[in-house]
């Protein structure tokens, strides 16, 4: 099921907040565009197709180094508005479109990227077929998503949260980690629809499709992490995310 949670006006005030008023010491901030950024391939003279793409920082910072072309797709119309408004440059164009429909697209990239959305999409073997579909040969999937460790609760009633504090240390709670599927959590008041899959599951379906894993990251908090955010020791106990770069054979 395709849910376009970005659209809705009061979850999207509190995301917009979450990434402008806590800049520089939010997670995507401190944690997921670092560690992103060291994993990516060079991009100068790269053509870049960007699933999920959101405000399109990415986007305008790959072109801005290098790149010969980036396309940023995103299935809310709220986060595309935003990325033609401040991150459109020559060479860098934006389009409404969910990850679900990029068979659509034509023509073929040489890096395919994707920050933080691969857990909304259901079928995970069908977007890696169709990624695997638009990259040149040697092209590069770059991607990053939420830790299986994060994904894999079902929360209930009774389990809100995915952690617990035991002496001041964090414990990550872990469950049904080999059921792979639908999983709801409530964040910023409503119910957010995300797919969980296991390792196996997401190497395979990656191998099934022509690619070679090249790198993976399980990022670790630096001590200047932890100074600009402290609660972030607790990558230490568990990552938040997943970081894969995968080049097609
Ligand atoms: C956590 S945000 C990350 C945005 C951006 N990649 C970044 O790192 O700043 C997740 C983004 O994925 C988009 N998204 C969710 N499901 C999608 C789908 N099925 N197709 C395309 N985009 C989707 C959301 O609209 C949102 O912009």
């Amino acid at each position: 099921m395709k849910q376009n949670i970005y659209d809705d006006v009061e979850f999207s005030s509190n995301y917009d907040n979450l990434r402008e008023e806590q800049k520089g010491t939010n997670a995507n901030d401190l944690i997921e565009i670092p560690n992103f950024r060291k994993l990516m391939p060079n991009v100068n003279n790269k053509s870049i197709l960007d699933l999920g793409c959101g405000y399109g920082e990415n986007d305008k910072y790959y072109k801005e180094n290098g790149a010969k072309s980036v396309l940023g797709i995103d299935i809310s119309h709220h986060m595309i508005d935003k990325a033609n408004r401040d991150n459109k440059i020559d060479g860098v164009e934006y389009k409404v479109l969910p990850m679900e429909d990029i068979s659509n697209i034509d023509g073929k990239f040489d890096i395919i990227i994707s920050s933080l959305a691969f857990h909304y999409v259901e079928n995970f073997g069908k977007l890696i077929k169709d990624i695997s579909g638009l990259l040149n040969s040697n092209g590069y999937l770059v991607f990053s998503q939420e830790h299986p460790f994060t994904t894999c609760i079902k929360y209930t009633d009774n389990v809100k949260k995915g952690y617990i504090m035991i002496d001041d240390k964090y414990f990550g709670l872990f469950s049904d980690y080999n059921r792979s599927g639908l999983r709801t959590k409530e964040w910023f008041g409503k119910e957010v629809i995300k797919y969980h899959r296991n390792f196996e599951e997401i190497i395979n379906t990656l191998i099934k499709n022509d690619f070679i894993i090249d790198k993976i990251l399980e990022p670790k908090p630096t001590s200047e992490i932890i100074e600009k955010n402290p609660k972030y020791i607790n990558q230490w106990d568990r990552p938040f995310f997943l970081f894969i770069r995968a080049r097609k054979s």
